[in-house]
């Protein structure tokens, strides 16, 4: 069977991550994909750094832009990031040319995803999010297809590796804010820019990409309301602690008659609550649906196997003509509930 050629924009944490799992995974998926899956060009900023993957069998690519362009390339996987610039052109042309994509990029799908999604069906060519939201569990399709005969009305969850990796370490360890947040950026659990995660920022792309695909709404990231963990001290994790409570960074969307709820913030979660377990860089996903009940799935929410688990696993269903649409587009508004309307929220 012909491979599905492919063409990596991005060779950093993730990008490395799929050149490891393609390789050591190889036979695998191409039995699984029904044919092999083939990188055959490979792009990022600085070619002389060492990525600790052989590159050299794939064709380096100086100009990112082009790799959308290519004739010998069937999707484009974008792992660079940003919510506009390089990667959301990359996407949009790739799009146009009738190439698959497969992204990483929540920034860019929280922003831009229905636009691109519309593009996409319009093309008649996948796009493909699944490392975009808690790393390497499959929510997306879980959300999408699993739970796709229930109606939802509230998902929540812990959807920032890096914030919860900080605050299980200044729990169990009395780390210090800034060191951990050091050793997160070093295991490539930190976004480029790590504001995006302490601020919640992070958590809010993804909230607000799970909030659209649970309720069948537009993607409303400007209304989420949301606060990191900046200003949490070790001292409120220890009173908390005390108290029998832990500090996680918590997302929650909620639809409430014809309004929509949408928030992050630091929350403090009882022992006994399963999201008090959810340690060091796992991510936790809670949905409710009205036939199925109430759905918890926990998972690796960053870093390099995780995401690299969920960018391949879009590579298969693309390989196997299994892909369908990015977003079912949204068959409702939700107007959002605003600050100071809250109540008893
Ligand atoms: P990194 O910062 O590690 O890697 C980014 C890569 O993009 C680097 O290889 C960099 O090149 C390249 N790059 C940056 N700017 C450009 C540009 N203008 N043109 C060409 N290449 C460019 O990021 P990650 O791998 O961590 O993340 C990639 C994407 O995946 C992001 O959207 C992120 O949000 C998302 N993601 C990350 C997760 C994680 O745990 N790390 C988890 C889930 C999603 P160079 O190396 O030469 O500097
Ligand atoms: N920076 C993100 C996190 C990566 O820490 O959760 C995974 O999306």
């Amino acid at each position: 069977n012909s491979p599905l050629r492919i063409a990596l924009a991005g060779l950093g944490t993730v990008g490395a991550g799929v050149v490891k799992l393609l390789d050591e995974n190889r036979d695998l998926i191409a039995r699984r994909s029904g044919r092999p899956i083939e990188i055959v060009a490979v792009s990022a900023r600085d070619r002389s750094r060492d990525r600790g993957v052989d590159l050299g069998r794939f064709e380096w690519v100086d100009d990112t832009s082009s790799l959308a362009e290519r004739d010998d390339v069937d999707v484009v996987v974008e792992l660079i990031g940003g919510s506009d610039g390089p990667a959301v052109a990359l996407v949009r042309e790739a799009i146009s040319r009738g190439k698959g994509v497969v992204t990483a990029n929540k920034a860019m799908i929280a922003h831009h995803g229905l636009e691109l999604a519309a593009a996409a069906e319009k093309a008649g060519t996948p796009l493909k999010y699944e490392a975009a939201v808690a790393g390497g569990i499959p929510i997306i399709k879980a959300i999408r297809e699993g739970a796709a005969a229930n109606r939802i009305d509230r998902v929540y969850g812990i959807l920032n590796g890096t914030c919860n990796y900080i605050l299980t370490e200044m729990e169990e360890k009395g780390a210090a804010f800034a060191d951990v947040l050091g050793e997160a950026q070093r295991l490539g659990y930190a976004e480029a820019d790590p504001t995006f995660d302490i601020d919640g920022i992070d958590a809010a792309h993804k909230l607000a990409i799970l909030a659209s695909l649970a309720f069948g709404s537009e993607i409303d990231f400007a209304s989420v309301r949301t606060t990191g963990i900046r200003a949490v001290a070790a001292t409120d994790i220890a009173h908390a602690a005390e108290l029998g409570f832990r500090v996680r960074l918590v997302g929650v969307a909620e639809v409430v008659g014809d309004r929509i709820h949408q928030r992050v913030h630091p929350c403090l979660v009882p022992l006994a609550n399963p999201l008090a377990k959810v340690t060091g860089s796992l991510n936790a996903v809670v949905a409710e649906g009205n036939f199925v009940g109430r759905l918890f799935f926990e998972g690796r929410g960053a870093g390099e196997g995780p995401t690299a688990s969920a960018v391949v696993a879009d590579l298969i269903d693309i390989a196997r003509g299994e892909a369908g649409p990015a977003f079912a587009m949204p068959s409702h508004h939700l107007e959002p509930i605003g600050a100071g309307e809250a109540g008893d929220w």
